[in-house]
């Protein structure tokens, strides 16, 4: 059993999270100040922390005593780092410096200090050229939320090299699956997608359709934080490691409207508006070198995803 602090528990992927750490016997805590996350996420015996993961003392008595430590809280959002540069900037940047400093071993408190898993995120490549995007492909962001994003890696670096924190960042692509909020205005295509068509409503597809994401299950990602740190844990993370969370699949967006129309038992009533200026036209990532460095299982295959998706959706919406 060990003592972890997870930041951000109480939101989509933390919550997915604490279910896996909670049956593995670990001994779970979080901290979150529920702006996105929802107290009903958190399973029986999770201790939360409300408070804001940019604040030095509130980190620092959360971190008192944890043996490791997940770090997800964040605004995930692009559209909202460009209505709130400042305020996300704080939250995603502020935030991740605040939990490494943390981390760090201290005289009298900590002989040891903490290792941190955290999440990253593939804005941080931008519109990369040539795909799919491995970790060697140069990072050009092209959102606040990106560059925040990039900025966490950067730190973590710093973190490890000079502080000696084990510190693994992991850039999720799109991830998606039960929890995932529909009604949220910063929501995820599918989430939206499967709530619309259940309800047998039309779907907005921006531009041809011909855009194509690499969506990636929210139980696939929960077994690369759980193997990166076993890998910080064992000390074998090497300073300013960063992996990709993806499946190497692209799904082209027209055709994800179609596979859950589909499972929906129907066909979907498609409308199309203006592409949406600045969109990134395609992304999927090479997942080689995550699945080589932290074991990563075959990843769960998008039907089955969605099925389960689905299944939530229609209990719980
Ligand atoms: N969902 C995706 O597709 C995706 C993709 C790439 C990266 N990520 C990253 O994964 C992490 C988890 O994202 P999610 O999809 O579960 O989002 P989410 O909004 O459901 O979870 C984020 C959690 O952080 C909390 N939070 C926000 N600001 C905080 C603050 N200042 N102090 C304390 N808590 C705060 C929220 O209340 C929420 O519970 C984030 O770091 C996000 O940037 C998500």
């Amino acid at each position: 059993m060990a003592r972890i602090l997870v930041t951000g528990g109480a939101g989509f992927i933390g919550s997915h999270l604490l279910e896996a750490l909670c049956a593995a016997g670990d001994e779970v805590r979080v901290l979150d100040d529920l702006s996105t996350g929802r107290r009903a996420n958190l399973p029986a015996g999770v201790a939360l922390i409300e408070g804001d993961v940019a604040d030095p003392h509130t980190v620092a008595g959360a971190m008192a005593g944890v043996d490791a430590c997940y770090h997800l809280a964040a605004i995930a959002s692009v559209e909202r780092g460009v209505q709130d540069w400042l305020g996300t900037h704080r939250a995603n940047l502020t935030g991740a410096i605040t939990v490494f400093d943390a981390a760090r071993a201290r005289p009298g408190l900590r002989a040891r200090p903490v290792p941190v898993v955290y999440a990253s995120s593939a804005a941080v490549y931008g519109d990369a050229a040539d795909l799919p995007i491995t970790e060697a492909t140069p990072p050009r962001p092209l959102s606040a939320y990106g560059a925040d994003k990039l900025g966490c890696e950067l730190h973590a670096r710093v973190a490890s090299h000079v502080h000696g924190v084990p510190a693994v960042g992991l850039r999720f692509f799109n991830v998606y699956g039960p929890r995932q909020d529909p009604r949220s205005p910063y929501s995820g295509v599918i989430s939206i997608f499967c709530e619309r068509l259940l309800a047998g409503a039309p779907v907005t597809i921006y531009g041809d359709g011909g855009q194509s994401r690499d969506f990636i299950y929210v139980g696939d990602i929960v077994a690369g934080l759980r193997g990166a740190m076993a890998r910080a844990m064992a000390g074998a993370a090497l300073a300013g490691e960063v992996f990709n969370l993806c499946t190497g699949v692209a799904t082209r967006i027209d055709a994800l409207a179609a596979t859950i129309a589909h499972l929906c038992g129907g066909a979907a009533d498609i409308r199309h508006a203006p592409a949406r200026s600045g969109e990134i036209r395609d992304s999927v990532g090479a997942r080689a070198a995550a699945a080589a460095a932290i074991g990563l299982p075959r990843p769960t295959a998008l039907a089955e995803g969605l099925s389960e998706t689905l299944s939530w959706m229609r209990a719980a919406v």
